[in-house]
């Protein structure tokens, strides 16, 4: 399984109508409205990276911020175009991966990636890294979500590679179900610290919930980053 086939499953997931989450997930929230001036909004431009259906994008570009979205998965960004427009937003959006993204270097204020870059092999997580820094001005701020390696998505696969995980299992109602065959990476926070050499601050901490009654843990890292 490559990175490139993981993306594939999304687009087809996308296709066959997934339900994505409608509403912003509360961290976002509280990233947003803790780092950006609430005067001149729109001179503010923020990029959701692996924006999905873009439940984060039209809260932001609601709020009066100037907004960009992009997505591997074009069906996704079809859905995500389809919903600004009827929500009369303007929100520039393209389809494009987190690794190589059609921006100039320094475009954006600040930069969300939320539950999208652990399911790129490590090589192209620490391209999207790069990214993330390139495009941010001088003080920008990055929020990024990536599942984490106590996450019970580790025991649900095949160690292909160090902290690389094929999912190969599934378990009635569970979230990974819709995972099989994705290739995921799970860091520790030594590994996500290395990646995230090139930022002149990085703070890293960790949200879990657990499903099914406490039966399985969810564990991720929340990355706050200034350029
Ligand atoms: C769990 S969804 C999260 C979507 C959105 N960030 C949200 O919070 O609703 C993961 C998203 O990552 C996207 N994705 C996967 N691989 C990608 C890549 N290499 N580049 C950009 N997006 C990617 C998928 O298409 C999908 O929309």
């Amino acid at each position: 399984m490559t990175n490139e086939q993981t993306e594939n499953r999304w687009e087809a997931l996308y296709q066959d109508g997934l339900g994505a989450p409608r509403y912003p997930n509360g961290h976002v929230v509280r990233w947003l409205f803790g780092n950006f001036p609430r005067e001149q909004v729109s001179d503010v431009h923020l990029l959701d990276m692996g924006c999905g259906m873009g439940r984060h994008a039209v809260m932001m570009a609601n709020e009066g911020f100037n907004v960009s979205g992009t997505d591997y998965s074009a069906a996704a960004i079809d859905q995500a175009t389809a919903w600004a427009t009827r929500a009369g937003l303007d929100i520039d959006y393209a389809a494009a991966p987190a690794e190589k993204q059609p921006f100039a270097d320094q475009s954006f204020d600040g930069i969300l990636s939320y539950a999208v870059l652990y399911y790129l092999s490590l090589d192209k997580m620490k391209m999207a890294f790069d990214e993330v820094h390139r495009l941010l001005k001088p003080g920008g701020k990055a929020f990024i979500m990536i599942k984490n390696h106590r996450d019970v998505r580790a025991t649900k696969g095949s160690e292909i590679a160090p902290h690389q995980f094929l999912i190969n299992q599934t378990d009635d109602g569970m979230p990974w179900n819709n995972e099989q065959d994705m290739q995921l990476t799970l860091l520790p926070r030594a590994a996500v610290l290395d990646i995230c050499d090139k930022f002149s601050h990085v703070m890293i901490n960790e949200m879990t919930t657990t499903l099914d009654d406490g039966n399985y843990l969810e564990a991720a890292w929340l990355i706050y980053l200034t350029r």
